[in-house]
């Protein structure tokens, strides 16, 4: 089959170093996977294209990149499924958020300094084992899909606050300090929890849902940042923005059936922040410009017992 590439090309060493797309078209079998496609070009059509790959196993995560604008792996990605029913070209660009050394291969030391930082690796207390550290089967199997992450930052090209601050963590570093914290054998949850809970950790993830979309192994990073939170909170971590938003979020809907946007902000920032509080006055100004400003009053929805019951029932099924 007929297939048109259009590849993002980058070198910084040429005299032609602006980022631009070239075109490329070849014959290739039906199974054929968008990775075999890129090997082709490069070996038979333009020896210059620069891409990374290793395994071709979906299993080193080198090959992630862009293909139709969304991260995945070339070889785990097959031609026809990505080919769009006109015909038009298969787009590719190296992963996101990430900068870019030559045409499809980005730079990862970002990307490792993030999983650094959370230290990846156990830290038990007290004496150590004769033989080794053993942690209960059911444990392991919930662990199971985080531990299946194969590091190739797919989830770290889309997400979409990595986009905006580079000093979140990210889906990536986050999902690994969630395999540490969760494990029995690892005694350094309070450290862990207390540094996720600043600045750049759990709470600046927007639950975009990027990351589970693209990650090619499961791991539910997104999950797992809700499960950190939710750790974070029992730690007795409550007294900051993200804590009290998550708090004031569900006392409203526990309350009335529905999201009290009007006093959301206030609560999530606290009334006695006055910096916060001047800071949303435009928001609110533009919002009754708009006709958007929620109700001063907030009433109960008809039926907001029912919302209630359900709270009861997971609360007391905790
Ligand atoms: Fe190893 Fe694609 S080449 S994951």
């Amino acid at each position: 089959m007929e297939v048109k590439f259009n590849v993002r090309r980058f070198d910084p060493e040429s005299t032609n170093n602006v980022p631009h797309f070239q075109e490329y078209q070849l014959e290739m079998d039906s199974s054929a996977t968008v990775l075999d496609a890129l090997i082709d070009i490069r070996e038979n059509m333009d020896g210059t294209l620069s891409l990374r790959c290793s395994c071709r196993s979906a299993i080193c995560g080198s090959c992630a990149m862009k293909i139709n604008g969304e991260a995945g792996l070339a070889c785990n990605t097959k031609i026809i499924d990505v080919q769009k029913k006109d015909g038009s070209e298969i787009t590719i660009e190296p992963a996101g958020n990430l900068p870019v050394v030559k045409d499809l291969v980005v730079d990862f030391q970002p990307f490792w300094s993030k999983v650094k930082s959370v230290d990846p690796w156990l830290r038990p207390d007290g004496e150590e084992p004769e033989t080794e550290y053993l942690a209960p089967d059911d444990d392991m199997l919930h662990l199971a899909n985080v531990v299946s992450c194969i590091l190739c930052g797919a989830c770290v090209s889309d997400c979409t606050v990595l986009e905006v601050d580079d000093d979140f963590l990210g889906p990536a570093a986050l999902a690994k300090s969630y395999r540490f914290v969760r494990d029995p054998r690892d005694d350094a949850d309070e450290t862990r929890l207390q540094q996720l809970n600043e600045p750049g950790g759990v709470w600046d993830c927007t639950r975009c849902m990027k990351c589970v979309e693209v990650c090619p192994k499961g791991v539910d990073p997104m999950g797992r940042i809700m499960n950190l939170r939710d750790r974070v909170m029992e730690a007795g971590y409550n007294n900051t923005n993200g804590a009290r938003h998550a708090n004031a979020f569900t006392d409203s809907v526990k309350h009335s059936g529905w999201l009290d946007e009007l006093r959301l902000p206030i609560k999530s920032f606290g009334i006695f922040n006055i910096k916060a509080m001047i800071s949303l006055i435009p928001t609110g100004v533009r919002a009754q410009l708009k006709g958007k400003r929620p109700p001063i009053f907030h009433k109960s929805i008809p039926g907001a017992e029912n919302v209630r019951k359900i709270f009861e029932k997971v609360e007391t099924r905790k």
